[in-house]
């Protein structure tokens, strides 16, 4: 049983655990969108953030932005043509708006379990979720490691299975030099505020498909021609990013190398203080991690101690959270079929994270750490 009641969190936060760093480049994209009088969708900044995240996500990858990672999943499960009578595997650890995706598009979440070693899905705990009427996979590379997603394209393919990869905490990370995103036919990205970088609320689809790619951008505008105003080709949604979001992630776009490797140091210290305490998820060989959030699981099976953990530092004003509950245990997903949750059951009772914003100081670092070791 997962331990569902309210997780200990300071009344007044002075360390947060995954926090937007506002600097004066931000405050100065966002001002000049103002002064330009463009504050609606598609405006320079959102065009150059395209061009160039479409860049780093390889040769012919095409990305979208839009409003959030939670239209993203819909959007791209649209575009896809899964919907009413289809399943979709998805893992029982990951955020709600993987799995509510499916549902708003007519479909049945059938949740798998994940790897011990990734936290993600792996084709051994995909295979035993399949059943006739499966027709998508969505892999999620959660707290910023890849899945061991070569292994699951390569099932999909063989099953002859649609595949999706939820990359919203996994901003470019690769697994032998492909970015992830671009193993499935459509990758989906967030731009939230806590994220490694932010729009306040934002969001991105990317695909290699020139021809998806397309289909995304009409879904994403309403359905309508682009090359005839009020000509809808068919029922779509207003899933656009607005012009200041855009300056916003513009800004955070241009500063993302400063950004990554302030919360990397912050990641690699805690791993190297608390390395004989806990243990964190690792990518499959040649992948890549992201520093989105330091994210680990007490070595021991005390499922007591993150609470105790999460209760001390609060007393203190730092904030934690819990590893995500596995979807099936919450009231949100009960009902829909479930071929395994043994691994992240354990992973949700152990896990904690960490503040890891770009915010955080060398000196927050080390009391969090004397704080946490005081506990376990
Ligand atoms: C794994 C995962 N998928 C999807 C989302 C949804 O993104 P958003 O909050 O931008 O709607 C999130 C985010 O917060 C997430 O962590």
């Amino acid at each position: 049983m997962i331990d569902l009641t309210p997780w200990p969190q300071p009344a007044t936060p002075k360390i947060r655990v995954a926090e937007p760093e506002t600097t004066a480049a931000e405050i100065a994209a966002v001002t000049a969108a103002l002064e330009r009088n463009w504050i609606g969708p598609d405006g320079i900044d959102a065009r150059r953030v395209e061009a160039e995240l479409s860049a780093a996500f390889g040769a012919g990858a095409h990305a979208l932005l839009v409003a959030n990672g939670s239209v993203a999943l819909i959007l791209a499960l649209r575009a896809l043509g899964v919907g009413p009578g289809d399943e979709v595997i998805v893992p029982a650890l990951t955020y709600a708006a993987t799995a509510s995706a499916v549902v708003h598009g007519g479909a049945t979440p059938v949740f798998c379990d994940v790897d011990a070693g990734t936290w993600g899905i792996s084709p051994a705990t995909v295979a035993p979720a399949i059943t006739p009427r499966t027709r998508a996979v969505i892999a999620v590379h959660l707290y910023g490691v890849p899945c061991d997603i070569a292994a699951v394209r390569d099932l999909c393919a063989t099953a002859g299975l649609v595949l999706v990869e939820d990359s919203a905490e996994c901003l470019l990370g690769a697994v032998d030099g492909q970015v992830c995103g671009t193993f499935g036919a459509v990758g989906t990205l967030s731009f939230f505020a806590n994220k490694l970088l932010t729009a306040g609320e934002g969001g991105a689809v990317v695909t290699t498909d020139s021809h998806l790619a397309r289909r995304l951008a009409l879904l994403r505008g309403q359905g309508m021609d682009p090359d005839r105003r009020y000509v809808f080709l068919e029922p779509g949604y207003n899933f656009r990013m607005s012009g200041l979001q855009a300056a916003y992630l513009a800004a955070q776009w241009d500063r993302r190398a400063a950004i990554t490797a302030r919360r990397a140091a912050v990641e690699s210290a805690y791993a190297d203080w608390l390395g004989d305490l806990v243990v964190r998820p690792e990518p499959p060989p040649g992948g890549i991690r992201v520093p989105w959030i330091f994210t680990a699981r007490f070595r021991d099976a005390d499922a007591g101690r993150t609470r105790r953990v999460a209760a001390a530092l609060a007393a203190e004003g730092i904030e934690t959270r819990p590893v995500f509950p596995p979807l099936p245990a919450l009231p949100a997903f009960a009902g829909h079929p479930v071929a395994g949750t043994d691994v992240a059951l354990s992973i949700a009772a152990t896990g904690i994270s960490l503040p890891t914003s770009a915010t955080v100081t060398d000196d927050d670092v080390a009391r969090i750490v004397a704080l946490v070791r005081t506990v376990a």
